[in-house]
């Protein structure tokens, strides 16, 4: 009978692009997917160790498996990803029901673990580094499976880092930094855009120091490679570390058509005194002076960031320099975090230990003021058109099949700046409008809300 295989994926792009190679494996290992957990014969959880809160999640899937074991002992259940490759033996002596755990740089090697797991019968564990070219290639050839590759994929550029920010597990799970070959990535872009994908996001834990190591092609040079590519109509990058953006990528986002006009650029924090102990080698002056470069290169550029509240030592003060920031920056929107121990790195060990009640209360005054910042840049895009990439019809679309006016459709897209714009267009207009996923359209805003626009394509 056909085995059937099950991915749960927790955490980042990493692991969402990750899981989609390993799903191409699978299934050339003889496997087919399902979407029931229930059915499967081999259970993959991709884990996240960023925070504890999403270790906590992988632990609590792995628990709730223990009883699908008991009623089929067939069941393979693996465990790959992040907390796998840090955590192999505590997994292995809490989960008596997991047979495979997998470490971040040993998909290439799945398909002979999974025939000596299906053959042996044995628990297997493999989180070594050492990855031959040809399992690497192995891993890195395989066409990402998803149902519709849609109009926008993710491309791994680099993995790893070399940074070692005081909180993070990233270089401890994810090793030193490697990028790929800049041809690899060419002809992986080329052969997406083939097949009708119009956007690529560019992966990598600090994109900025791509083919440094190696002295391959600058990351700047990297995309105006990429901008040629005909038929590809956007590139979109994540993540930029601040020390490192230099003026030259900053002024990429002028020179380069198809480059959008969004950047994620994680700042942590707007105490000097709190991103020294966060080992992020910049001040926020510095920062300010790399926002200042990408406005006067591109004004339009929207920004976003990610912060991390309650660090080990972090005082009243120090948050207010962090509310500040977020005030002169004025960011489109961000991603805001509790900060939470991770084993091995340096803010573990760290003492002035924020209490739990307090991290809950700067992070809900955060997000209090984002939340009008956010507004007041959605607002201010009211009046005026955008151009849109169409990503499909849009959710309330497909759930009512049908806009309120049964004359309209409602689509959805988003603008260069990353926002989500939902649109209407007249029904008898759709096909006069070259409306389908994939096409860029221009659109008139009319509202703006918390998370989206909404507009319409004029008659
Ligand atoms: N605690 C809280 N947030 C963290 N991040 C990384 N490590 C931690 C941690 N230990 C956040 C950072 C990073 C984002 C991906 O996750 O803000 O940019
Ligand atoms: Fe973690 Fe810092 Fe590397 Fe980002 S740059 S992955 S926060 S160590």
């Amino acid at each position: 009978m056909e085995k059937r295989f099950y991915i749960n994926t927790i955490g980042c792009q990493m692991n969402v692009h990750d899981s989609e190679r390993i799903h191409a494996l699978m299934q050339g290992c003889g496997y087919r997917p399902t979407p029931f957990p229930e059915d499967a014969d081999l259970i993959f959880l991709n884990t996240c160790a960023i925070r504890e809160k999403a270790e906590q999640k992988a632990y609590s899937f792995l628990g709730r498996l223990a009883a699908m074991k008991d009623q089929n002992p067939n069941l393979i259940i693996a465990v790959g990803g992040c907390v796998a490759q840090q955590d192999a033996d505590r997994i292995l002596e809490r989960m008596a029901h997991v047979d495979l755990v997998l470490g971040t740089r040993a998909y290439g090697r799945l398909p002979g673990i999974i025939e000596k797991v299906s053959r042996e019968k044995r628990r297997i564990v493999d989180v070594d580094a050492g990855e031959t070219p040809e399992e690497k290639e192995t891993f890195f050839s395989q066409e990402p499976v998803k149902a519709d590759l849609g109009v926008s994929r993710f491309v791994t550029i680099m993995q790893g880092c070399d940074n070692f920010c005081a909180y993070c597990v990233v270089p401890f799970v994810r090793g030193r930094e490697r990028s790929r070959n800049p041809e690899e990535i060419l002809s992986e872009i080329r052969d997406l855009v083939e097949k009708g994908v119009r956007e690529v996001t560019l992966l990598g834990q600090n994109v900025n120091s791509y083919g440094k190591k190696e002295g391959i092609c600058s990351f700047s040079e990297l995309l105006a490679r990429i901008n040629s590519i005909d038929n590809l109509y956007r590139i979109r990058f994540t993540t930029s570390h601040p020390k490192d953006l230099s003026d030259d990528l900053a002024e990429t986002f002028g020179r380069l058509d198809k480059l959008c006009r969004h950047i994620h650029l994680p700042v942590q924090s707007g105490s000097d005194r709190i991103l020294k102990r966060m080992n992020r080698r910049y001040t926020r002056v510095h920062y300010m002076d790399r926002i200042q470069a990408l406005r006067s290169a591109c004004p339009e550029i929207a920004v976003t960031t990610d912060i991390i509240v309650g660090f080990p030592g972090e005082t009243e003060g120090d948050f207010q320099e962090t509310l500040d920031l977020i005030e002169t920056v004025q960011f489109d929107s961000l991603f805001a975090f509790k900060y939470s121990d991770r084993k091995g790195t340096r803010a573990a060990e760290l003492t002035g230990k924020v209490p739990e009640k307090i991290k809950a209360q700067r992070l809900k005054t955060l997000f209090g003021l984002q939340r009008v910042l956010t507004l007041e840049k959605n607002r201010a895009l009211v009046g005026t058109f955008q151009e849109i990439l169409v990503d499909g019809p849009s959710k309330k679309e497909k759930k009512q099949s049908g806009t309120t006016d049964p004359g309209f459709a409602q689509w959805t897209g988003r603008t260069s700046g990353n926002k989500i714009v939902n649109f209407n267009v007249k029904k008898d207009a759709l096909f006069n409008h070259r409306i389908h996923s994939g096409a860029q359209v221009r659109v008139y805003v009319q509202q703006a809300f918390a998370n989206s626009l909404s507009g319409e394509i004029p008659a």
